[in-house]
C-alpha cells in the first residue's frame, strides 16, 4: 500500500505519518509538503531515513509536480492535510487560503483521477458548519448540518468539501471527507491557542485571550483524529462525510487558566484583547456516525491529553524555540541544498 500524505510536515499530518508508520509498518508513505511557515522538516526527523518513507517538497497547487509524482509512485491512497490552517491569518490575507485550500484540492483530485488513485481523503474541519449559540447546549453539528462558514479559512475548507463531493458525483472519484473538531497535542505550531498559551506562560509573557474568553471549542487529542482517519481509509464508504469529535467542550478561558495552573504561573498573565472578527462562539461535534459505522471512539481524555501535551512542550523546548527564533526555516534551506544526498529526501 502506498499512501501520499500532503501537509505531512505540519501538526496533524506529521502525527498521522507517525501513527501510520506504527500501525501499518509495511506501508510506503510519501509526504508532499511545500514547507510554508507552518511546515517543519525537523518534525519529520524520526522517519526521514526510514526506507518506506519519502519526502517531496512540492506544492499541491503544482499540477505538473503532482501528476509526475503520482505517475511515478502510483499511490493507492492520498490523504490531503495540506492547507493554510490559521483563522487569524485568513482574516489578514485570504487569497493564499483560496489558492491552497480550494485550488490545491482540485489539482490533487485531478492528479488522482489521472493516475487512478483508489481513495482520496479530504481532511476537513467542523468550522465549515459555522458556529452554534452558547445557550443551546443540546445542539451539535451532524453530517447533515448545512455548511455556513464564518471566516475565509472555513469558507475555503467548505468550498473544497463541495468540490470533493462534486468530483465524487461527476467523475466517480472514490473520495471521503472527515470534519474534525479542534486538535491539540505534540508538534502544533505555536500560533494556535494551546501551544501559544503554553509557551507564553512558560516565558511569563502575556496570554492574549480574545474577547471575553467564553468561546467554546470541542477538543480532541491529535492521535484520536489520526486513528479516525485510518478507520475511514480502511472501512469508510466512498462519497461519505464523517464528523470526528470527542464531546469535549471547553471555554477558551478555562483552557488558559488550566495551563497557568499546571505550569504554576499566575493568572495575572491573562490579558483580554480585542476580539477576532466574526469570532465563532461554539463548535460541538456529534460523532455518532463514526461510532456506529466504524466503531471509532476517542481514547484520550482531555485531562490526560492536556498533561501529555504540556509535558511534550516542556521536553521539546528546542523544537519550539527554533520556531520562535526562526531557525527552523534555516534548517529547511540547508536540507534543500544538500537534500538530494539524503535518503528519503527529495526536493523537487
Ligand atoms: P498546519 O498549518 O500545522 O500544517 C499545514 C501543512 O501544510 C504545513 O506543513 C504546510 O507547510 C503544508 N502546506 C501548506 N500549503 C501547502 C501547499 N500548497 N502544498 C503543500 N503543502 C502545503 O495545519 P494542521 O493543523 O496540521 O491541519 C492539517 C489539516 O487539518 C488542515 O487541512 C486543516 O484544515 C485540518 N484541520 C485542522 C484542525 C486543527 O485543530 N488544527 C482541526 C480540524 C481540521
Ligand atoms: P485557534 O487555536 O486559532 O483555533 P480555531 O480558531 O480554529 O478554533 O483558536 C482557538 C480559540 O482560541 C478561538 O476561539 C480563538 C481563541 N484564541 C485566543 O483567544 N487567543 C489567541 O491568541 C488565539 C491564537 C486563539
Amino acid at each position: 500500500m502506498t499512501v501520499v500524505v500532503t501537509g505531512g510536515a505540519g501538526f496533524i499530518g506529521s502525527n498521522f505519518i507517525f501513527y501510520m508508520r506504527d500501525r501499518h509498518p509495511g506501508y510506503r508513505i510519501i509526504c508532499v509538503d511545500s514547507l510554508t511557515y507552518a511546515g517543519n522538516l525537523s518534525t519529520l526527523e524520526p522517519v526521514m531515513n526510514h526506507p518506506g518513507f519519502r519526502f517531496v517538497r512540492a506544492s499541491i497547487t503544482d499540477s505538473a509536480a503532482m501528476e509526475r509524482l503520482f505517475a511515478e509512485e502510483k499511490p493507492d491512497i492520498v490523504v490531503n492535510f495540506a492547507a493554510e490552517s490559521h483563522v487569524d491569518r485568513s482574516i489578514e490575507n485570504p487569497s493564499v487560503f483560496l489558492e491552497t485550500n480550494v485550488l490545491g484540492t482540485q489539482v490533487l483530485m485531478d492528479a488522482c483521477r489521472k493516475s487512478g488513485v483508489g481513495r482520496f481523503h479530504q481532511v476537513s474541519t467542523d468550522e465549515v458548519y459555522g458556529d452554534l449559540p452558547l445557550d443551546r447546549p443540546e445542539l451539535f453539528f451532524t453530517e447533515a448540518t448545512p455548511l455556513h462558514a464564518s471566516s475565509p479559512y472555513s469558507a475555503s475548507k467548505a468550498a473544497a468539501d463541495l468540490l470533493v463531493l462534486a468530483y465524487h458525483r461527476t467523475f466517480g472519484l472514490p473520495a471521503t471527507i472527515s470534519r474534525c473538531s479542534n486538535n491539540y497535542g505534540p508538534y502544533q505550531f505555536p500560533e494556535k491557542l494551546i501551544p501559544l498559551m503554553l509557551i507564553n506562560a512558560l516565558e511569563e509573557k502575556a496570554l492574549p485571550v480574545y474577547g471575553t474568553g467564553e468561546n467554546v471549542r470541542d477538543w480532541l487529542y491529535v492521535e484520536d483524529h489520526c486513528c479516525a482517519i485510518d478507520r475511514i481509509l480502511h472501512d469508510g464508504r466512498v462519497g461519505e462525510t464523517y464528523n470526528i469529535g470527542g464531546h469535549n467542550e471547553m471555554k477558551n478561558i478555562e483552557i488558559v487558566k488550566l495551563i497557568c495552573k499546571e505550569l504554576g504561573k499566575p493568572e495575572s498573565l491573562i490579558s483580554f484583547v480585542e476580539d477576532r472578527k466574526g469570532h465563532d462562539m461554539r463548535y460541538a461535534i456529534d460523532p455518532a456516525k463514526m461510532q456506529k459505522e466504524l466503531g471509532w471512539l476517542p481514547q484520550t481524555k482531555f485531562s490526560e491529553g492536556i498533561l501529555k501535551t504540556i509535558r511534550w512542550y516542556l521536553e521539546h523546548r528546542a523544537w519550539w524555540e527554533a520556531i520562535r527564533n526562526g531557525e527552523y526555516q534555516g534548517m529547511i534551506q540547508e536540507e534543500c541544498a544538500g537534500g538530494q544526498e539524503r535518503e528519503g529526501f527529495d526536493g523537487v
